[in-house]
């Protein structure tokens, strides 16, 4: 039997996250988790903050903190909001940890030893006013391509071009705006990719499966040729480097970041060592699937750089079996900006609407296949027409109905008939369907085929018409029922992966034991056989409404603020 290991990019420490970010890695990967988990598999879901890096330092200055102790703070909010929003991580860790540290260094030793670290003698600009060697995309000045006056060290953000600091004209700090800068030797580490350039490519060829997304951005890099990549910084937030001459730098974020993985996974296991034991997820782990959920521009990292890591050390250390890779949430067209403030922030959005609404939504619009775009009208929509009309409404019907007629509790009725039979065989079908896309972690897909799900519900009373059928034939009535009340349980326990909030709500609602909120054997397509399960006589609750409607009004506020 497989274990699987499952990651989400590690979120920058600095500023609250964004939808673009939930849905391009955080919640699709908590999807995924919670489906493994009822289908009976062992799961370890890992995240982290991603706390270094000269962004996190210079917050931290801004608001007077020391950057521990800003770290400390932010990293405590960001897990409160992805609490809020469900996300089931088993552990939630920081890449500041001493763990970390240790691990980062290991590597590093290891790579060395394997004589693929180099010493190599560079330029970079000094600010003489900032007292510090500034970070490339610290450095200012005007595009030497296009003309552009806001043009950062790394790239021109107008025009896209790559670029050197030292082309910029007018350059000048991006901290503090001096532009008395000048170019100092210095020396750093560099990590020698070219050795392993073959071993990357047969390993990112030995997986034909793996979304074409992460594929062609990872041959893309390896057709160009991988070259030696800085693996040190002037700074001194970050894992210090064990190496003479070394003493005032620390490892490039990009170098502990992806580390942090596995040093998050030992977090966990220090916390109960007698119980867990990350390194039989991590070393020598054959029997491990390790799913890697990412955001597009993190492609060259995990197929190019982090696996250069791990075959470097010669080392079983647990490589990604797959990697799914995510294109662009846009708002309105543009792009979701942390440092504009542009889009919805994540502790926002649930000011507005509960996270079972956004999860949802997100998913059914994962930008997988292309880019896809946030719109106020298009949520609103979505919201009132898929969950409101179609899943609230269903539950809310069968719950009033059954209640007006036959009391808070299940009614008995016949035996099922024909169209019982047709609505299993129906139910049976989709939740096949549904699990077939999230075993491929095909995401939209699997919320088109809930949303089915829901629909047969609907399609199944509409049919049936028990508000008639109860005075002619009240036998007939509370069969269908007594059917639809089961096939709420079904809907809720197939929509928990995505709606977990809103299935746990269900499932008190319908006071269910423990053992029956759980999908059992069959797994999904399973559930198609427990339409009968709750037996007449079984008291019931009527939630308030699941879902509310979006009004234009809402839509007008919403989009203005
Ligand atoms: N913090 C990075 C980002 O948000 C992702 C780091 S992923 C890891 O783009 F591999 F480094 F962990
Ligand atoms: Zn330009």
């Amino acid at each position: 039997m497989a274990r699987y290991l499952i990651t989400s990019a590690l979120p920058y420490i600095n500023g609250m996250k964004h939808l673009a970010n939930l849905v391009g890695s955080l919640l699709p990967a908590d999807i995924y988790a919670r489906f493994l988990r009822a289908e009976g598999e062992e799961v370890l879901f890992i995240c982290a903050t991603d706390d270094h890096g000269t962004p996190a330092e210079i917050a931290a200055q801004e608001q007077g903190l020391d950057v521990r102790e800003y770290c400390r703070v932010q990293h405590e909010r960001q897990y409160e909001v992805y609490r809020c929003f469900g996300l089931s991580f088993d552990h939630f860790g920081r890449t500041s940890s001493p763990q970390n540290r240790e691990l980062t260094q290991y590597f590093y030793r290891k790579l060395d030893e394997h004589g693929l670290i180099e010493e190599r003698q560079v330029e970079q600009i000094y600010s003489a006013r900032d007292r510090r060697f500034l970070p490339d995309r610290y450095v200012i000045g005007t595009c030497p391509v296009c003309g552009y006056e806001g043009a950062r060290g790394d790239q021109c953000e107008k025009c896209t071009t790559l670029l050197d600091p030292a082309s910029l004209i007018h350059p000048r700090s991006a901290l503090s705006g001096s532009a008395d800068l000048q170019l100092r030797p210095t020396k750093h580490l560099f990590f020698k990719l070219e050795p392993l350039a073959g071993k990357l490519r047969q390993w990112v060829e030995s997986h034909p499966e793996w979304p074409l997304l992460t594929r062609s951005i990872a041959l893309k890099w390896l057709d160009e040729g991988v070259r030696a990549r800085g693996i040190t910084r002037d700074l001194t937030w970050g894992v210090p480097v064990p190496r003479a001459g070394f003493e005032d730098k620390v490892f490039y974020v990009w170098f502990d970041a992806p580390i942090g993985y596995i040093a998050a996974t030992k977090e966990w296991s220090d916390l109960q060592p007698g119980e867990r034991d990350w390194r039989s997820w991590w070393y020598d782990a054959s029997d491990v699937q390790y799913v890697q959920f990412l955001a597009k521009d993190n492609v060259p990292f995990h197929t190019i750089f982090f696996p250069a890591t791990i075959l470097g050390t010669g080392e079983p250390w647990t490589l990604a079996s797959y990697i799914k890779a995510f294109n662009w949430l846009t708002y309105y067209g543009g792009k979701f900006s942390t440092s504009q403030r542009r889009g919805v922030f994540m502790d926002q959005a649930l000011e507005h609407f509960p996270a079972d609404v956004w999860r949802y939504y997100l998913i059914a619009q994962a930008p997988e296949s292309d880019d896809a775009d946030f719109t106020w009208e298009h949520f609103a929509a979505t919201v009132n027409k898929d969950l409101a009309n179609t899943f609230g409404n269903f539950v809310h019907r069968t719950l009033v109905l059954t209640a007006k007629h036959f009391g808070h509790r299940i009614p008995a009725g016949g035996a099922p008939g024909p169209a019982e039979r047709q609505l299993q065989d129906e139910c049976r079908r989709v939740l096949t369907a549904y699990r077939t896309y999230l075993g491929a972690l095909e995401f939209r897909k699997a919320a088109a085929a809930l949303r089915e799900l829901w629909t047969l519900g609907n399609v199944y009373l509409d049919r049936q018409a028990p508000w008639s059928l109860v005075k002619e034939d009240p036998n007939a009535a509370a069969l269908v029922l007594r059917t639809a009340v089961n096939l709420i349980r079904l809907d809720a326990l197939a929509s928990e992966p995505i709606l977990p909030f809103t299935a746990h709500a269900l499932c008190d609602a319908l006071r269910l034991a423990p053992e029956e909120r759980t999908i059992g054997r069959g797994g999904y397509p399973g559930l198609a056989d427990q339409l009968d399960l709750l037996e007449a006589g079984r008291p019931f609750d009527i939630p308030g409404p699941l879902f509310q409607r979006v009004d234009e009004t809402t839509v007008a506020e919403l989009r203005e603020r």
